[in-house]
C-alpha cells in the first residue's frame, strides 16, 4: 500500500503545501470557511485523532474547540511544518503510516482525514475504512474532506487511469520538479454509494470545490 513516489512528493512539497488554502478565489475560500466552521462544531470538546495531518491546517482549525488532538503523518517534513504552529488545545504530533502504524494511536471521539481519500486506491476502500475505525470509538464520527476538480484549476489534467479506474495526474513543485500521483475525483452519488455501503451519513456536503462528510459507525 505504501506509495513511495507519493511520499517523496509530499516530503518535498511540505514547505509550499499550504498555498492550496490561500489561493485568491473568494468562492473557494467561502466553501473552505464554511466547512471549517462545521468541523469546529464537530470537534467541540472532543478527543480527536487526525491522520495524514500534513502541515496542520485542519489541526489548527479544530484546536480552537477540541479537548485534545493527536495528529499524525508519515512525513517528518510535514510534521515539522505542523509543529511550528500554535494550537488552541493540547496537541501532539506523531509519525504514523495510515496503513501500518496507527494501532499505536488512541481511540478518539472523532477521526479526521483531510485530502487523503482522493489519493487512496478506489478498489481498496474497505482497507482505509478498517484503519479509520481502528482509531475511533464505537459511538464516534469519521470526518473526511477532499476536493473536486475545480479546486485545482487548469492543473487538473489526467495522465492516465488504471484498470481499477484510479486516475493519475502530474503535480509540479515550485522548482519545476514533476511527479505522477494518484488523484481520484468523485460525484456526489458515487460518494453516497461508497459511504452508505458501510456507514450512516450524518452530513454530506458536496460543493463546487470541496466535499466533506461526517460518518457514524454502524451500531451492532
Ligand atoms: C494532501 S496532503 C493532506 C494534508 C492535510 N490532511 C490537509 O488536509 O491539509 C496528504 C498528506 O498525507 C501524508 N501521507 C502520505 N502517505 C501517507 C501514509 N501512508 N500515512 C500517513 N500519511 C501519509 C503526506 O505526507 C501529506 O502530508
Amino acid at each position: 500500500m505504501t506509495d513511495h513516489e507519493m511520499q517523496h512528493y509530499y516530503n518535498l512539497r511540505a514547505p509550499e503545501y499550504e498555498q492550496i488554502y490561500y489561493r485568491d478565489n473568494p468562492d473557494r475560500a467561502n466553501e473552505l470557511a464554511r466547512e471549517a466552521a462545521c468541523l469546529l462544531k464537530l470537534a467541540n470538546s472532543k478527543q480527536i485523532v487526525e491522520l495524514a495531518c500534513g502541515t496542520g491546517y485542519w489541526t489548527s482549525v479544530m484546536s480552537d474547540s477540541a479537548a485534545e488532538i493527536t495528529a499524525s503523518d508519515i512525513s517528518y517534513e510535514m510534521l515539522d511544518e505542523a509543529r511550528r504552529k500554535n494550537y488552541g488545545c493540547p496537541t501532539r504530533f506523531v509519525k504514523a503510516d495510515i496503513y501500518n502504524s496507527i494501532f499505536r494511536l488512541p481511540r478518539a471521539d472523532v477521526v479526521v482525514l483531510g485530502f487523503w481519500f482522493s489519493h487512496h486506491p478506489r478498489h481498496q476502500f474497505d482497507l482505509l475504512f478498517d484503519q479509520l475505525e481502528s482509531c475511533v470509538r464505537k459511538d464516534g464520527r469519521i470526518w473526511l474532506m477532499d476536493n473536486n476538480p475545480p479546486a485545482e484549476g487548469p492543473e487538473n489534467v489526467s495522465v492516465r487511469t488504471d484498470e481499477f479506474g484510479n486516475n493519475y495526474k502530474t503535480r509540479r513543485l515550485d522548482d519545476g520538479r514533476e511527479f505522477t500521483i494518484m488523484k481520484n475525483y468523485f460525484s456526489e452519488p458515487e460518494l453516497r454509494a461508497i459511504f452508505e455501503s458501510r456507514y450512516e451519513i450524518e452530513r454530506l456536503y458536496f460543493g463546487e470545490y470541496y466535499w466533506t462528510v461526517a460518518l457514524k459507525l454502524p451500531q451492532k
